[in-house]
């Protein structure tokens, strides 16, 4: 059976308002079944601590294929049994995470790490794709709380921050820009503007 509810994804860089908005959302749509990746079951909070663990290093290629299966077990687990349970599913981070951050920020290529999670999530697609856009800058510094970017740091934010803008260039009937620049209840009104015309 296809899936019957739907399936709203946010995207954005690290510090972005991600999950500032999904709390925004989540209390002014009930009924909103709200997850994180990686996570959201047992399988991928597990994978979550090892690719969260700064102690442990992670190879870029071990990496993607461990958010792919952390994404996989959320898909076949939790995602497709409310899906077609009728449920509507808010997701902080999918697929164009893995795109922008392994793909493009980590250099494996995006057409490579979209093959990946094509097999890994079946094929699954959001229905609508809300990307909070800020300057990496502004990213950086609600994240860590201050000014400064290294030099690595700026270099993968700013290759990031480029993929998603691609990614929203290249697929703009499924994804809509959000300006994060703006203050939160103005980002909330948008998105939910942008939920509502998916009714
Ligand atoms: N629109 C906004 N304007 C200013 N600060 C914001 C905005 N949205 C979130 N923040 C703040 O920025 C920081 C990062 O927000 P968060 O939602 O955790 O981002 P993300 O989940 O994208 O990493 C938090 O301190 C949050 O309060
Ligand atoms: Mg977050």
């Amino acid at each position: 059976m296809a899936p019957q509810g739907r399936l709203i994804t946010i995207e954005g860089i690290d510090g972005a308002g991600k999950t500032t908005l999904a709390e925004g959302i989540a209390a002014a749509w009930p009924g909103l079944t709200v997850l994180r990746e990686p996570g959201g079951v047992v399988v991928s909070e597990r994978i979550r601590e090892l690719v969260k663990d700064p102690a442990v290093e992670v190879d870029p290629r071990a990496e993607a294929l461990l958010y792919a299966a952390a994404r996989a077990q959320l898909v076949h687990e939790r995602l497709l049994p409310l899906l077609e349970d009728g449920r509507d599913v808010l997701l902080d981070r999918f697929v164009d995470s893995s795109l922008a951050y392994q793909g493009a920020g980590r250099g494996l290529g995006v057409p490579e790490i979209a093959e990946l999670n094509r097999f890994a999530t079946g094929g699954l697609v959001p229905d609508l794709t809300l990307l909070v856009r800020v300057e990496p800058a502004v990213g950086a510094r609600r994240a860590a709380g201050d000014d400064r970017l290294e030099q690595a740091g700026e270099a993968f934010f700013t290759a990031v921050a480029g993929a998603y803008d691609a990614l929203a260039a290249a697929a703009p009937d499924r994804i809509v820009v959000l300006d994060g620049a703006r203050a939160p209840a103005d980002v909330l009104a948008s998105a939910l503007h942008a939920m509502k015309l998916l009714q």
